[in-house]
């Protein structure tokens, strides 16, 4: 029986197998945030030299790397990206996510939204019928922290502050339990238009394109 962290260190051999194809000099490969972004990005060391650089979604994975001596560089360099890899909280058959449970989601979600393709590695345990068991975390500014709670209150859900934690953007997250998620692209539009929300960690409206999950008896790929 693999663990869960034998199963993520499989998902991430499998996702730099994927985008193994997809490296050359100019190439700059999109990384995301967490345990298993982690050892995906411990496995793109081993590529160094074969790509340019790398742009990360957190503070986190930028030193990741830079301790790796991969080139980080910021977004605002970069024109196009054919790839970002990440893990998820929670994931469908739909390939849509929660994510956030790191407080990288803002990041996250930018950096996607450049890249060609979104590869989604996670263990089998993130794969659910439906998004909300997992807490959606939504990354606000802080003046607006009470009202984002009492709107999510009223539609539904029970927020809570993520005590302690200050995002790279120096905002504050609630995570947000009590909802079953029947329809998650119209719950991000709706959550993006409560005023002082920065993000919320649907990932829904731009879902992974691949997900690449490890199982006991190998990759299951969606
Ligand atoms: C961080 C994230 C992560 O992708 C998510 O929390 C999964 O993390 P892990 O790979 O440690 O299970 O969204 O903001």
């Amino acid at each position: 029986m693999l663990s869960q962290q034998e199963l993520k260190q499989q998902a991430a051999d499998a996702a730099l197998q994927y985008i193994a194809p997809m490296l050359d000099p100019a190439a700059v490969i999109g990384v995301g945030t967490g345990s298993t972004a982690d050892l995906f990005i411990d496995g793109l060391a081993k590529y160094k030299g074969m790509f340019r650089g790398a742009v990360a979604s957190s503070e986190r994975s930028a030193k990741r790397l830079a301790d790796h001596g991969i080139e980080v560089l910021d977004l605002n360099q970069v024109d196009s990206m054919p790839v970002y890899v990440d893990g998820a909280d929670e994931i469908n058959a739909q390939l849509q996510m929660i994510k956030g449970g790191g407080g990288a989601l803002t990041r996250e979600k930018i950096v996607a939204s450049v890249a060609k393709l979104f590869v989604c590695i996670a263990d089998e345990s993130k794969l659910v019928d439906v998004l909300g068991r997992f807490p959606l975390p939504i990354e606000v500014l802080p003046i607006a922290r009470e009202a984002v709670a009492r709107a999510a209150s009223s539609m539904g859900g029970v927020p809570a502050i993520r005590e302690g934690f200050v995002t790279d953007n120096g905002n504050q997250i609630l995570d947000i339990s009590g909802v079953s998620i029947l329809d998650a692209r119209s719950l991000e539009s709706a959550l993006n238009n409560i005023p002082g929300v920065v993000t919320n960690g649907l990932f829904a409206i731009r879902p992974a394109d691949v997900a690449l999950l490890a199982t006991q008896s190998g990759i299951r790929r969606l």
